[in-house]
């Protein structure tokens, strides 16, 4: 079944290529990132795993971390590890998760016959602090992830998860924010004391307040 928005994210045993892991309790309060690949020693999951790894501070300091997987064994893995690290010039520095059983690529429907019956797609799972699934995208095979659209959603999530406000389209950190229809005009003032503008009764923005 689907797993959708909102969902506790299944939880699972794994070996991975750094160890077994119990998800949740991998986890533990930190929010996750878990992303499928086709399959081991393919060119563009090659570049999406060095770019990931490159970009692990930036997930360091949204408290995330990173789990990859592909239906591949521990042993090709590791040995794929060497390429990426060699070819991407950087070092993976997060689990990749081996599933040749198909059993998490099957708890998270990651398998869609009708693009293949072979291979996972590449999946995106982003989960918040509290287990549930807050972001779902799925991409062709064909197609390399943009990892810093992920970074800006997960921005977003947690921006909006402590304040009563939304983001508009292609915004980017330390841009103008949506407040939402909760929010009466009269209470503006107070929640939001850097100002604000109001453009419709239902569009009124504020500077970023958490900045
Ligand atoms: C790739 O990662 O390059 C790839 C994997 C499976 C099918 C097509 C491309």
């Amino acid at each position: 079944m689907a797993v959708r928005l909102g969902d506790i994210a299944p939880d699972f045993q794994a070996e991975t290529s750094e160890g077994e892991i119990k998800f949740h309790e991998w986890l533990g309060n930190s929010w996750g990132v878990l992303f499928s690949h086709p399959a081991d020693f393919t060119p563009v999951c090659t570049t999406e795993l060095g770019a990931v790894a490159k970009l692990r501070a930036e997930f360091d300091k949204r408290n995330v971390k990173v789990v990859a997987l592909s239906v591949d064994g521990i042993e090709s893995h590791k040995n794929w590890i060497n390429d990426i690290n060699e070819t991407q010039h950087t070092h993976v520095n997060f689990p990749i998760i081996a599933d040749p059983a198909f059993e998490v690529a099957n708890l998270y429907d990651m398998v869609h016959p009708n693009a293949s019956d072979k291979f996972t797609v590449r999946s995106v799972f982003v989960i918040g602090a509290d287990k549930k699934v807050k972001l779902t995208i799925t991409y062709p095979a064909s197609t390399g992830r943009n990892f810093d659209e992920i970074l800006r959603v997960i921005d977003s999530l947690q921006l909006t998860a402590g304040y009563n406000v939304a983001t508009p389209a292609n915004w980017k950190q330390g841009e103008d924010v949506i407040i939402t229809m909760a929010v009466k005009d009269e209470d503006i003032a107070a929640k939001f004391p850097k100002g604000s503008t109001r453009i419709k009764p239902y569009l009124r923005t504020t500077p970023q307040p958490n900045l």
